[in-house]
């Protein structure tokens, strides 16, 4: 059972997987790079917590409890007693190797570094440890601390070991483990880039508007959320960089391929909730 769990980037994943973690009673340390992003963290956390409590999901004392479990931290080596970690920072290869670099550095050898990359490769982050056979992908969904399924990614040279740990840890925050291997996007992300990037091509043709797409789908597909809702959830800029990731890994291939529409929003910093603006408006960033 793991008692100390380490996550680094406290951004939209990091808090959603502390909350699920906390709330299962496992002893979080959140690392991110300064206070200020610790602290709109916790108050995300917080305000999602009061939801569970409003809706009746859970009790109040249950609230305060987790949330005092949950630990910011702004020192890397300050997670050294965890004996499990996730990464949850920007997707990004090269600030991921360089900060799995510096958790071996940190760390107990008997540590699982894991990384909830969405697209990534865990083989390719693996290969800068002394000990590759400690690094897995644990892949949560948005929001982390509601979505079940997760998605375990063996890497190359990851261990059973290490497999079998992340699955027990998986259980332990009442999650539903798939394993799944080491390819772009995994299964979900593979499935879903279709979904989105069919979307946009209907946009960019001016076939239907965002709200009928999505009230298409959902009306018409059953699904909970249309795909502007969700790029909107999960944020455009991390969606475009995944979409990217994705066709620079399959060399190019047609149906991974961004839309300029994502790029204009992002650079124009309409990213979606988190910024208060994306293919819709909101008036609570949260
Ligand atoms: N957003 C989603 O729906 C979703 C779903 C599944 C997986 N993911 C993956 O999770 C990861 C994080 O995504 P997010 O949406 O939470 O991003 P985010 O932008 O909301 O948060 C990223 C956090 O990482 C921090 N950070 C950046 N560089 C850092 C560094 N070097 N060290 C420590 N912290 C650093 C930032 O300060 C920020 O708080 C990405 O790999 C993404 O692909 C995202």
């Amino acid at each position: 059972m793991v008692k100390h769990f380490g996550i680094v980037g406290a951004g939209t994943m990091g808090s959603g997987i502390a909350q699920a973690a906390a709330l299962s009673g496992v002893d979080v340390l959140l690392y991110d790079v300064n206070d200020t992003i610790l602290r709109q963290a916790l108050e995300r956390i917080k305000y999602d917590f009061r939801k569970g409590v409003n809706r009746g999901k859970l009790t109040q004392e249950q609230m305060t409890e987790a949330f005092g479990r949950i630990h910011p931290r702004t020192k890397l080596h300050d997670l050294k007693q965890c004996e499990f970690i996730v990464e949850a920072v920007i997707e990004d290869l090269t600030v991921k190797k360089d900060l799995f670099r510096h958790l071996e550095a940190d760390t107990k050898p008997t540590t699982i570094l894991a990384t909830n990359t969405s697209s990534l490769s865990v083989t390719a982050m693996a290969s800068v440890l002394r000990v590759p056979e400690r690094a897995v992908g644990l892949h949560f969904f948005n929001p982390a601390h509601i979505m079940k399924l997760v998605e375990v990614v063996r890497g190359e040279r990851t261990s059973q070991e290490t497999v079998d740990h992340t699955i027990e840890l998986a259980k332990q925050i009442d999650k539903t483990p798939v394993v799944a291997k080491d390819t772009p996007g995994f299964i979900v992300n593979r499935v879903a880039r279709p979904f989105y990037g069919e979307a946009l091509r209907l946009l960019g043709e001016n076939v239907a508007t965002v709200e009928q797409i999505d009230r298409i789908v959902k009306e018409g597909g059953g699904f909970a959320m249309g795909p502007f809702e969700l790029m909107d959830l999960i944020g455009i800029d991390i969606n475009f960089a995944v979409t990217q990731s994705m066709y620079e890994q399959y060399f190019g291939e047609p149906r991974y391929r961004p839309h300029l529409i994502q790029k204009r929003m992002v650079d124009a910093g309409h990213i979606g909730r988190k910024s208060g603006q994306g293919f819709y408006k909101y008036e609570d960033k949260k």
